[in-house]
């Protein structure tokens, strides 16, 4: 550690008024390794960063004893000082903006001079404005900040356990909100987007020097992890029960993307089991498959005291040196929690594990560490070194979070064309809901503390002064609803707009819906109020996972519905916008709003597939046939895109393969040379034919003309958005490359491209393609 004021003394020459300002550094410096004011450690080849990172992370392990070497197996890896290595805190969070698990030590701190940090809407809404650029500037702006909190000295750690990436399969999850939604190809480009932008690479990738970290980004949690608390049952001895096909087609693929394209520097294996296998001793799974097949280099943790489950609740290892056992040889490196301190040493002695278990994990640690730049002496120097408290909260940092506020959010009803409401006539609001105007609800969860909030009723009072707000329910549980009062209060105004939907105290971390339903009575409040209003009314919904607003959807006397997901700080602003029609909306639902009775299946089931026989009706717009509210895709506008293909550079698509089904040929035989040739771009020509300007995600899917069970319904391609004034048109190019868009899984896992018509498909428009060997 630097002593300040022995570096006061040194450097005598220094202006005063630098010396003032290192005086009045409340905060220690951050911490670093093989500073040059400190010899005796200096001179240490692990400190030369002329020698590669995988010799300076061996030498450096070479010289822990075996007790030091345990103690960085945990998420709080103790300090070494006779080797100046500080402490450091394996765990700090990032999912949309930089944050802090509530009520747990973490990485960041926000208790010194830096208190908040842009907080951007929940990853559900970003995900909704289907833009990967703009999630790119997202993560950027998230790593740069991070970045900037530690070099001020008021954090510890460097690698976030951010983004979340499972699949969105089951509406009730309460930490569906966390996700890009039920996509895998979605998911899948938003971890990579998320990654590259926290990690400091460019957006198209491969800009990583010399593996070189802005931060860390680790992407959770592997795998087949989507329940949490449901029914009794829970995430720390769920055993997922999950076929070869939708692992290799469904909840596998974003993991992939996240490491192969990505390059993610961390990985977090889940608590749960998957086919009677603890994840994080799933050797098959964080050996073979990330290490070998996707090439992962970095570290893997646990989930928290995801190890101490194995022995104690999953009954799966006999013993504490079993489990040790299994997750070291497993191929995880870091536990978070006190398990491995505590049983690790005795694993050792009775053989369970040999010290190179140890050192295979610690290489791989402090591999990451080196590469943030903590072993390369004072990081001030470094190239992330000129970040500081200038950058956080940020001006153009805020109205990004108010851009993806602006674009994420989806106008899902706006009958006889309600919205936008007239700046101009609109003499007075009348705003009602218990979601109205409470700040925290705005953030969602895994938040940190926001540089402000505008809440909707602030926003919305920012257009019209004579506006007047009642809660009408007492909570968002809505047990108790005032109705007289609410009714009176939207009587009396020219417009209404209702503000509801859900919170954490409905779905969060360990809390998974039972029902999909609005709570308690928040529909006869909003029915109420509905019938009582001069004009029909707007509904915004805040919530990540779906409701059933069948009935709001049906009632002419409800004009517009918004759904706003978890907006972040500045979604009041972003709401009122696009209600008083400065902005025009664009965002596209990432997920099937189901109807109500989708709950008769139970959440523990975890097939993609449909079943008709038990008439399991199948999940996500890939598989689902049944009745939706609103579907997967779904997003209207103040104005009307119409699409042509203009030109399609392949039609007939023809497969080399070595051997071939008549239904199907399959991708790992096709060869790349074939796959090469089988590419292909689609131009759409893509017309505002409105009135207003506005961004535009246009998406493309590709369905089956007669497919089987097996086959989703439709599945995405591509996504590109494009900026239209009224009237203009533009041609958006998607480059199609039939190996990887257009597979699916087999029964036994192999991917593979069914051979015969299948279309792509643009809004209303199709155009076929064959694909045959
Ligand atoms: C902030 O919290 C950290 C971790 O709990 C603690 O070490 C540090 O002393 C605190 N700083 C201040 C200024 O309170
Ligand atoms: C490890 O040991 C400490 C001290 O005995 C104890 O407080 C902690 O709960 C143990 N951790 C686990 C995961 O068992
Ligand atoms: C609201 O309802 C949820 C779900 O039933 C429950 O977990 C929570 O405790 C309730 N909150 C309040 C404030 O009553
Ligand atoms: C878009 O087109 C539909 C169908 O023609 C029409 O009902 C609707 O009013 C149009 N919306 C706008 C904003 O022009």
């Amino acid at each position: 550690m630097k002593n300040s004021i022995h570096t006061i003394i040194l450097i005598t020459t220094i202006t005063f008024s630098i010396i003032l300002k290192t005086q009045s550094k409340t905060q220690p410096l951050p911490p670093f390794s093989c500073d040059s004011t400190n010899p005796s450690t200096h001179s240490y080849p692990f400190c030369d960063t002329k020698l590669s990172i995988d010799e300076r992370a061996r030498d450096l392990v070479s010289r822990l004893t075996l007790d030091e070497k345990i103690s960085q197996l945990v998420n709080k890896a103790s300090a070494v000082p006779r080797l100046g290595i500080p402490y450091y805190q394996w765990w700090s969070e990032a999912l949309h903006g930089v944050a802090v698990a509530i009520g747990v030590e973490n990485g960041i701190f926000f208790n010194g001079t830096i208190r908040a940090a842009t907080s951007f809407p929940q990853v559900i809404l970003t995900a909704a404005t289907f833009d990967a650029d703009l999630w790119y500037r997202v993560a950027k702006v998230i790593g740069t900040e991070a970045r900037a909190i530690y070099n001020e000295g008021e954090a510890i750690g460097m690698t976030f356990w951010s983004p979340n990436i499972n699949i969105f399969r089951d509406p009730r999850w309460g930490r569906g909100q966390e996700t890009p939604g039920e996509d895998p190809m979605l998911t899948g480009k938003y971890a990579v987007s998320f990654v590259r932008g926290v990690q400091g690479d460019s957006f198209e990738g491969g800009d990583l020097k010399d593996g070189r970290l802005q931060i860390s980004a680790c992407c959770k949690h592997f795998t087949a992890y989507d329940l949490d608390k449901w029914k009794g049952i829970d995430r720390f001895t769920f055993n997922a029960l999950v076929t070869k096909q939708d692992m290799a087609d469904t909840y596998q693929p974003p993991f992939r993307k996240c490491v192969e394209e990505g390059r993610a520097s961390g990985i977090m294996c889940a608590y749960n089991l998957v086919n009677g296998v603890p994840n994080c001793a799933d050797q098959n799974l964080l050996t073979k498959t990330a290490r070998g097949e996707w090439g992962f280099q970095g570290y893997i943790t646990s989930d928290c005291d995801a190890v101490s489950l194995i022995y104690k609740k999953q009954n799966y290892a006999k013993s504490h040196e079993d489990a040790v056992a299994d997750v070291l040889k497993a191929g995880m490196d870091v536990n978070c929690g006190s398990y491995l301190a505590n049983h690790t040493k005795s694993a050792v002695e009775k053989g369970k594990i040999s010290e190179s278990d140890i050192d295979r994990a610690l290489h791989n640690l402090f591999t990451v560490r080196m590469r943030l730049g903590l072993f390369n002496g004072n990081p001030n120097k470094l190239p992330y070194g000129n970040l500081g408290r200038t950058y956080i909260c940020a001006p153009d940092h805020q109205n990004l979070a108010l851009e993806a506020a602006r674009h994420g959010i989806v106008l899902l009803k706006n009958s006889a064309n309600l919205l936008p409401l007239s700046k101009s006539k609109t003499k007075s609001l009348a705003v009602i809901g218990p979601n109205a105007d409470v700040a925290k609800t705005l953030v969602g969860n895994y938040a940190g503390p926001p540089c402000k909030t505008i809440t909707p009723l602030e926003g919305l009072k920012s257009y019209i002064k004579k506006t007047e707000f009642h809660q009408g329910c007492n909570t968002i549980n809505c047990t108790s609803v005032d109705i007289k009062v609410a009714v009176k209060v939207a009587r009396s105004a020219d417009y209404v707009v209702l503000v509801m939907g859900l919170n954490q105290d409905r779905e969060s971390e360990e809390l998974d819906r039972e029902d999909l339903v609005l709570p308690g009575k928040q529909e006869s409040l909003i029915m109420s109020v509905a019938k009582a209003a001069k004009r029909p009314v707007v509904l915004v919904l805040l919530c990540g996972g779906s409701v059933d607003v069948s009935f709001a959807k049906n009632e002419d006397k409800i004009g517009g519905i918004l759904w706003a997901g978890y907006p972040g700080e500045a979604g009041g602003i972003a709401i009122a916008e696009i209600i008083f029609g400065d902005h025009n909306p664009g965002g596209r639902l990432p997920l099937t709003w189901y109807p109500k009775d989708f709950i008769k299946i139970p959440m523990t089931d975890m097939r993609m597939r449909p079943d008709p026989s038990t008439n399991y009706p199948g999940r996500t717009y890939r598989f689902y046939q049944g009745e939706k509210v609103f579907e997967f895709g779904h997003g209207l506008s103040y104005t009307n895109y119409s699409y042509n293909f203009v030109s399609v550079s392949q039609s007939n698509l023809k497969f080399k393969t070595s051997s071939s089904n008549s239904a199907y040929i399959s991708i790992s035989e096709i060869g790349l040379e074939s796959c090469e040739n089988a590419k292909f771009t689609a131009t759409v020509r893509v017309q505002n034919e409105g009135e207003m300007t506005g961004k535009h995600p246009v998406l493309l899917f590709i369905k089956r003309d007669k497919g089987n069970k097996e086959s989703p319904v439709k599945q995405l391609v591509g996504f590109k958005t494009v900026s239209l004034k009224a009237n203009d048109k533009a041609d958006v190019v998607f480059e199609i490359n039939p190996c990887e868009h257009f597979g699916r899984a087999n029964e036994d896992g192999t991917m593979v491209i069914e051979s015969g018509k299948q279309y792509l498909v643009v809004g209303g428009q199709e155009y076929l393609i064959s694909t045959h060997a």
